[in-house]
């Protein structure tokens, strides 16, 4: 019997246990991991996924493409990341899933940093390539598609998944507080050369880059909820806190701007909302 749900919860219960960690920075992203599993894991069961395939994760952060895929498919993934620090937990959440026995018989998982822009892997060395909300944060996605294009062997396929802001709703609007802080750090964002539109470009970038675009999908996701939660507000916050420097460095914010957002995010009063997200995902191959 396939126990890969099984597997997926274990994967769940630890990241959730990390996300719960005080030393450990940027843990909206963890949260942000275990919110969106089954969008996710909705993408990830459409690959061609065969045992023994090599499939590198490009800019795979805390693990949210590497770890569920290990603990599905008996393949060998490289998760590859420029900030050690995110490999650093990626190590530790690794030694923990494989204690707990949450990788398939014959998947592995290693870890290696690097740049998307000159990924530290041979020509052809992989037979698929995923990587999910990376293009959104890089200035230069033709290059990051190239080196996708190069390290893949023919035939082999990539899998890119991202958002893009026109695909979210919020009904009624989010209150002033929370509409501020997102905006503040959207703002960021594109100083930094990001894209926050970049789902709705992925297929062309591809198909630039010489892929043949094989399948492109939208998955949705929607709840119905007291808002901001506490959830919602905690991650904001994180992400202010993260971004402090930067935010008053660039102009977005003053420093009493931030501190005074802050406040007001705490003070926000929830209430019933609809909200709703999506992700967009292209998989395309590498021509024979
Ligand atoms: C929003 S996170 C997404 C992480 C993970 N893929 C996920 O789905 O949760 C973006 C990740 O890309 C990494 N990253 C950004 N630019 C990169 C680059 N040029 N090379 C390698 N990694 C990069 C960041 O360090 C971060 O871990």
């Amino acid at each position: 019997m396939d126990r890969s749900l099984d597997r997926l919860q274990i994967v769940d219960d630890v990241m959730q246990a990390f996300a719960d960690r005080e030393d450990i920075t940027d843990k909206w992203l963890i949260r942000q991991t275990i919110a969106t599993a089954a969008m996710r894991r909705a993408i990830l069961a459409t690959l061609p996924m065969r045992p023994g395939m090599h499939i590198v994760d490009v800019g795979c952060g805390y693990g949210a493409l590497l770890f569920d895929i290990a603990a599905m498919h008996s393949v060998h993934v490289t998760g590859i990341d420029h900030s050690p620090a995110a490999l650093a937990v990626d190590e530790e959440i690794l030694s923990t899933l494989a204690a707990r026995g949450a990788l398939k018989d014959g998947a592995s998982i290693t870890l290696q940093r690097g740049d998307a822009m000159a990924l530290p892997l041979p020509d052809g060395f992989a037979d698929g390539v995923v990587s999910r909300f990376l293009f959104q944060h890089i200035p230069n996605s033709r290059t990051a598609a190239a080196e996708m294009f190069r390290i893949l062997r023919s035939e082999g396929f990539v899998c890119a998944i991202d958002s893009d802001d026109a695909l979210s709703i919020e009904y009624p609007a989010d209150p002033p507080a929370v509409t501020r802080a997102k905006d503040a750090l959207k703002s960021l964002q594109r100083a930094k050369g990001g894209v926050r539109e970049v789902g709705r470009q992925l297929a062309s970038i591809f198909h630039d880059a010489g892929f043949s675009i094989t399948q492109t999908f939208v998955v949705p996701q929607a709840v119905y909820s007291l808002a901001p939660s506490d959830l919602a507000r905690d991650i904001l916050a994180e992400q202010l806190q993260a971004g402090r420097q930067e935010l008053v460095a660039r102009g977005i914010l003053t420093k009493p701007e931030y501190l005074e957002l802050l406040r007001d995010l705490r003070q926000e009063e929830a209430r019933w909302q609809f909200s709703m997200h999506a992700e967009i995902a292209v998989i395309a191959q590498k021509p024979s």
